[in-house]
């Protein structure tokens, strides 16, 4: 009798396929904007904060997109279908580059969506995408949090999963003073440049209680285990089930790496980030950049000029 030969991948060797993208938070610090307009949506010079982070899963290979949404959802929904109306409108002008534009962000991906009915925290957000990753590694990619489009995190991360199989979190240095803004990584080297190993992981700690300097942020390469350890979780910090409780299990049998990212990262849900996000950006695009950036150095000397005689502003 012949053996059949299994053409079947072991779930731990498959490469990542899909990429999740959680976008049901409520966007508090966003208010009043984000009240009727989620905050994934909040336009980064002429894109939604969310389009930048589709392209970047795309760009890393990731074919298979799901959007974890809550209330107002439609503006995401229709922002990655067709418009049938307007691109006609374009199409009879021959507008071809507006068109392209229009029609981009549904080619980027199969893109899918699913409901987290409440916002029960970012831990429950990656539990809604359970049966639609199903058995196999994947991406979870922040809304919100945007990484330059001229980095190479999220391939990084890919490379390690693929090398180290588990989970991978990326992990930047912030200000010790700012950690208790993020989650926290205990790490070991591992003689790889660039690579650690994850041995704890803790949410929000204060400064006294935190394990290094390393913050988690919003880019994870996950083993399909993840799931079955949040279903145990429980909430934690704020009364959210939060994913660094899950990933901590993880960390804890020796299974999660992290990568660690120096370049440029921004928090466009965060006011302040999101201003500095607009302007970094808008600067680097060659349509914009050089009037925009021309500008920009004008008024920067003007409101110098202007701290260093203040006389002058009210005589304006
Ligand atoms: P944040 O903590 O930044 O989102 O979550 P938030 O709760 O909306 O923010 P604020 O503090 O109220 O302004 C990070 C990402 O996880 C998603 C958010 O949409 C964001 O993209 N998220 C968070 C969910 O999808 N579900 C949740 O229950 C919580």
């Amino acid at each position: 009798m012949i053996t059949p030969r299994s053409s079947a991948v072991s779930p731990s060797t498959r490469p990542v396929r899909k990429a999740v993208v959680p976008a049901a938070g409520l966007g508090t610090r966003f208010l009043p904007a984000t009240k009727a307009t989620p905050k994934e949506m909040l336009p980064v010079v002429d894109k939604p904060a969310i389009q930048y982070v589709v392209e970047e899963a795309a760009a890393a290979g990731l074919d298979d997109v799901l959007m974890v949404t809550g209330r107002h959802k439609r503006a995401i929904e229709d922002h990655f279908d067709h418009a049938f109306e307007l691109e006609q409108a374009l199409a009879a002008k021959g507008d071809t580059v507006r068109l392209d534009a229009v029609r981009d962000p549904a080619r980027l991906a199969a893109i899918h969506h699913v409901r987290q009915r409440d916002p029960l925290g970012l831990g429950h957000a990656v539990l809604c995408a359970r049966h639609h990753v199903g058995q196999e590694p994947f991406a979870v990619l922040l809304g919100d949090d945007l990484i330059d489009p001229r980095e190479t995190l999220l391939s990084r991360m890919l490379d390690v999963r693929q090398r180290h199989a588990g989970s991978v979190v990326a992990l930047m240095e912030v200000d010790p003073a700012q950690i208790h803004l993020y989650g926290c990584a205990a790490v070991r080297p591992i003689g790889e440049e660039g690579v650690v190993g994850v041995t704890g992981l803790v949410e929000k700690p204060s400064p006294g209680d935190a394990p290094s300097a390393y913050a988690v942020i919003g880019r994870y390469v996950l083993d399909p285990d993840v799931f079955g350890v949040l279903e145990g979780t429980r909430p934690g910090r704020g009364g959210e089930i939060q994913l660094t409780d899950a990933l901590q299990e993880l960390a804890a049998d020796g299974t999660v790496h992290g990568v660690v990212f120096d370049g440029l990262r921004y928090d466009t849900g965060d006011k302040a980030d999101y201003l500095r996000t607009v302007v970094r950006l808008a600067c680097a695009r060659p349509d914009l950049g050089p009037d925009f950036a021309a500008w920009l150095k004008e008024f920067v000397a003007g409101l110098e000029g202007a701290c260093k005689s203040p006389e002058r502003r009210t005589a304006a």
